[in-house]
């Protein structure tokens, strides 16, 4: 008989609730291994658009597919019990209108069992958001730097620096008046992080924002020191697993060559 007891998910509401309190810890996650490591620590989960980069080796996030995130939430949703389960839908599965949003996000939700989506954009979303919540489906909005226009905006610049500071405001009122439950704010100027979390009575995630969000979110492979194509200034390695896998893939191929691999105790005797 299992002893394990299933521990009880933190819902969209529960995350809501943290506003102003302690921190919530989120972390993307895209395979059930990994998902089950972050689970034991992390408020939030995250099937981020950023596999498209980090697992897939594509230019940027433009490129990933619902189906894509479908087979990774399905994956995480393995190994996450008490975290929420987050996934972001990807470009292009949602901007065209709301009642497109709801299929994409009623889909993605029913074959991987989150229980919110995430979506990017602001003032322009705000009218699919509500569309969206009013049809029971929790969204945590994005604003800030959004990666899936990087087409429009030739790169991926701090927002939101001197008068565009009111449009990034904007866009996070816009998005909380609309009923996303949370906002990730990323790669903005540290005092508008700061004036967006006072402003909003949603809980602010921030990547590249501020330690006054009310949360912070950071990709995995970035913060292990997994995904080395880049390194933005706003993350910091909490380890080189990257550096300790490829001196484990260099010893194992130095004994493969030598014959030191594999020893007796590897192999299989005749009786
Ligand atoms: O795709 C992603 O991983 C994200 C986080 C960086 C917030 O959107």
């Amino acid at each position: 008989m299992s002893t394990h007891i299933p521990r009880k998910a933190t819902t969209p509401a529960a995350v809501r609730a943290r506003k102003g309190g302690e921190p919530l810890v989120c972390l993307t996650a895209y395979t059930t291994p990994m998902a089950r490591l972050v689970d034991g620590h992390a408020d939030v989960v995250l099937v981020g658009d950023s596999l498209g980069m980090v697992v897939h080796g594509l230019p940027s996030t433009v490129g990933v597919t619902t189906e894509m995130m479908i087979l990774h939430g399905r994956a995480v949703r393995r190994g996450t019990e008490a975290a929420l389960l987050v996934v972001d839908l990807p470009f292009g599965s949602y901007e065209a209108s709301p009642a497109q949003a709801f299929d994409t996000a009623a889909r993605v939700m029913a074959e991987t069992g989150c229980a919110a989506v995430k979506l990017e954009g602001g003032e322009t979303m705000a009218e699919t958001i509500a569309f969206l919540t009013a049809r029971s489906i929790p969204v945590m909005a994005h604003v800030g730097l959004m990666p899936q226009q990087v087409n429009v905006t030739g790169g991926y610049r701090v927002q939101g620096r001197g008068e565009d500071a009111e449009r990034v405001l904007a866009d996070a009122r816009a998005v909380e008046a609309a009923g996303a439950f949370s906002v990730v704010l990323e790669k903005i100027a540290e005092p508008l992080a700061r004036r967006i979390t006072e402003a909003v009575a949603i809980p602010t995630i921030g990547i590249g924002a501020s330690a006054a969000c009310d949360g912070q979110i950071l990709v995995i492979d970035d913060m292990l020191g997994l995904f080395t194509d880049f390194r933005p200034s706003f993350v910091r390695r909490y380890a080189e697993l990257g550096q300790t896998a490829d001196a484990a893939i260099a010893a194992y191929a130095s004994d493969v060559r030598a014959r030191r691999f594999p020893a007796p105790e590897h192999t299989f005797p005749g009786n």
